[in-house]
């Protein structure tokens, strides 16, 4: 193997090459396959891993506490509050402390400075999200992917319709870019990528192969997709009073079944991060509809449930993937 990942970062895709995404993508299968066989080997023996979450979680914590209870760590989680985080300590002094004490962080929160900082310390830092990036999700995506249809990933296509600056676009972004595939996306005008990581993004996507279309028209966009795929209109840490003007940008916006059938894939399938707003059934979901008259947000509810929908499979590849940068990047 030409590369090395023990004691790396995983901070944000950019930081690695499509060999060693590939990697972790087939490390992931592997341990899969060994766990659904009762042959799972623990490679993390002795190892104390702590999870800060600045933001709340309910896959990515249980992922990540599922994975290292497999392989044989521990883990302590810190949450959004009842530590000094913030409060009385940086983030720097922070992860001083910790760094000396835990053989790897995991960490979700807000600036992706913050992440950056914290992997400067001398243990391995996961990302577990930020305002900007969201790579353990791809892992998963990317996985599922390819349990869902017979293509190589660099064969596949995929859109992403929604705001196309948040954290899982422009992470969906740069792994379609590395992994040289064919990536659509389809957003307002006000909602498309930030110019410098989508320059960024055309430089790899020219190198490595990848198709990269960024627009408006999102019938045109999920033109012969095997993927569509979206993200909750307002993200953790936005403020409440971005709803209106995220769903005048956004409304018409919707994966419903017209956008599943404009595919002209028969076998097109949905997929979304989680959470979702698919109906009613959640204090946000009711509200938006009281104020809006919306039911279901992102996606109908009509398309959530159908059989094309893989967004279940895609959160059980969660704690997958994460056990494969856990032994990857910390494993004997
Ligand atoms: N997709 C995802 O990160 O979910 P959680 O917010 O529940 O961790
Ligand atoms: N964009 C969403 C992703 C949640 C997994 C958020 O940041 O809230």
């Amino acid at each position: 193997m030409p590369f090395n990942l023990r004691k790396r970062n995983f901070l944000k895709l950019l930081d690695f090459s499509a060999e060693e995404i590939t990697y972790l993508i087939d490390l992931a299968a592997r341990l899969k396959a060994d766990k659904a066989a009762g042959n799972e080997q623990q490679r993390l023996k002795g190892k104390n891993i702590v999870l800060i979450f600045e933001k709340d979680s309910t896959r990515t914590r249980s992922a990540f506490e599922v994975a290292a209870h497999d392989q044989g760590a521990l883990v302590t989680y810190i949450g959004p509050t009842g530590s000094q985080i913030g409060v009385k300590e940086s983030m720097r002094d922070t992860a001083r402390v910790l760094a000396r004490m835990f053989d790897g962080i995991e960490y979700r929160g807000f600036d992706q400075a913050t992440v950056e900082e914290l992997g400067k310390h001398g243990v391995p830092v996961w990302n577990g999200l930020t305002d900007q990036y969201h790579p353990t999700q791809v892992l998963a995506d990317l996985l599922t992917m390819k349990e869902h249809c017979e293509k190589e990933l660099a064969e596949i296509g995929f859109c992403f319709i929604g705001d196309g600056r948040g954290n899982m676009a422009t992470s969906l972004m740069v792994g379609a870019a590395i992994l040289g595939m064919d990536f659509r996306l389809a957003a307002p005008a006000e909602l498309q990528p930030n110019s410098d990581l989508l320059a960024k993004c055309r430089e790899l996507a020219e190198r490595r192969g990848a198709h990269l279309s960024i627009g408006d028209d999102k019938e045109a966009a999920v033109k012969g997709v095997d993927y569509i795929y979206t993200d909750v209109w307002v993200s953790m840490g936005e403020p409440e009073a971005v709803w209106a003007e995220r769903i005048r940008l956004l409304g018409s916006y919707q994966v419903d079944r017209r956008l599943m059938q404009a595919t002209g894939n028969a076998d097109v399938k949905f997929m979304h991060c989680l959470p979702a707003f698919h109906n009613r059934e959640t204090k946000v979901g009711e509200e938006i509809f009281q104020k809006f008259g919306l039911d279901g947000i992102e996606v109908s509810e009509e398309v959530f449930e159908s059989p094309a929908s893989i967004v279940f499979d895609q959160a059980a590849n969660r704690m997958h993937t994460i056990k494969a940068v856990l032994v990857a990047t910390l494993g004997d």
